[in-house]
């Protein structure tokens, strides 16, 4: 309780006083650097960590030692692993990593929207690229029980706009990570709203090109599509179709929200598109394609859900509603870091109701 006050009256006010790269860039700086220090990472532990009586979640072979994992975006040049499991996440997924480095687009590439409970992201995969970050997370120890998620994407330059070098792309991507063995399990990210070219692969014919290559690719581990949730149910749909035909082990429903007019706030709608927004505005329209997917395949389907996840019931909502685990950035942000505590505890609780 005291830590909840502390971040939201005395934290919270002073953060989002600098601009959200800035705090961005300190946050993963301090990351870093407590997890070099155990005399800090221990309390830390104790105060947001994993409470031991939360209930595993297991599926497709992975075992998470509590049903929330930070989301592709946050951590994406691979820093954070440690930290993270300290503060409550039984895993997260790296990246999004492209095959070569990138810079993003140009700044202003977050803006908080405040009222609406949501960050406009206009990052264009900033990322290190897959080999520099593999180098990184090779020479880190990653804790035992985390799980570590790689989220690929397709660089986002000029190079990789034809179909065909697109693909090439996300081949090169897996085939780095599959030849360094790292990394529990790979999400291909196929809807990310503001890159060169688009959202080339978020349709079932490219969708389909894209998983036959990427199938070619012998592995032992999970693969997971992150789809966008601005689709019509029968494109989506179609799209579950290619993915469960490639025998991928699901998806993850799913990437930011494109629609300004789901803001709450319409004063906070920007004047021209800079790329999706997060948070508030993606729940509804995560949580009714969770449903849908969920009715459509009962069983044998992973959907990892993520989107708007901003407290412990928001959680619990989208695993009643078919989620075998969830994932959220823009919780942390604005609700400070007890959450996932709060939503470890809320599950043991739910979970213990279902037994009983
Ligand atoms: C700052 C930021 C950067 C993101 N970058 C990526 C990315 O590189 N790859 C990806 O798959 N999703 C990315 N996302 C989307 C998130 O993974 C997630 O799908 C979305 O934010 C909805 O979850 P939330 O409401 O909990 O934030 C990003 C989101 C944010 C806020």
């Amino acid at each position: 309780m005291l830590v909840k006050l502390l971040y939201q009256k005395v934290l919270k006010p002073i953060f989002f006083m600098f601009s959200p790269e800035t705090m961005h860039s300190s946050f993963v700086w301090l990351g870093q650097n407590i997890a070099k220090t155990p005399l800090i990472l221990w309390p830390l532990s104790k105060i947001y960590g994993i409470p031991k009586s939360t209930p595993e979640v297991k599926f497709d072979g992975l075992t998470f030692k509590g049903p929330v994992c930070l989301a592709a975006g946050f951590d994406y040049n691979g820093k954070l692993s440690h930290c993270l499991y300290s503060m409550g996440f039984a895993g997260e997924e790296v990246g999004s990593l492209t095959a070569r480095s990138c810079e993003g687009n140009v700044p202003p590439r977050l803006t908080r929207l405040i009222n609406s409970k949501s960050i406009l992201v206009y990052k264009g995969l900033r990322n290190d690229g897959v080999d520099n970050v593999i180098k990184r997370l090779k020479a880190k120890k990653i804790p035992k029980d985390f799980v570590l998620g790689i989220s690929i994407a397709k660089t986002n330059d000029y190079l990789s706009v034809e179909l065909e070098d697109g693909i090439q792309d996300y081949c090169y991507g897996l085939e780095q990570l599959v030849k360094a063995d790292l990394g529990d399990f790979y999400t291909i990210n196929v809807s990310c709203p503001n890159v060169f070219g688009g959202e080339d692969f978020a349709s079932k014919d490219k969708l389909n090109q894209l998983l036959t290559e990427l199938k070619k690719i012998k592995h032992n581990k999970p693969m997971y599509v992150k789809l966008p949730i601005n689709k019509p149910w029968e494109e989506f749909s179609s799209m579950l179709e290619v993915v469960k035909e490639h025998e991928f082990n699901g998806v993850v429903i799913g990437n930011l929200n494109k629609n300004y007019e789901d803001l709450s706030d319409k004063d906070e709608i920007p004047s021209e598109y800079r790329g999706g927004i997060s948070g508030r505005p993606c729940q509804k329209l995560s949580n009714e394609l969770i449903e849908k997917t969920r009715e459509k395949y009962p069983k044998d389907f992973t959907i990892i859900g993520c989107g708007g996840v901003l407290s412990p019931e928001d959680a619990i909502e989208k695993i009643k509603l078919g989620a075998n685990l969830v994932q959220l950035i823009t919780g942390m942000i604005f609700n400070g870091p007890h959450l996932m505590r709060e939503i470890n505890k809320e599950y043991s609780k739910y979970m213990k109701q279902l037994e009983n």
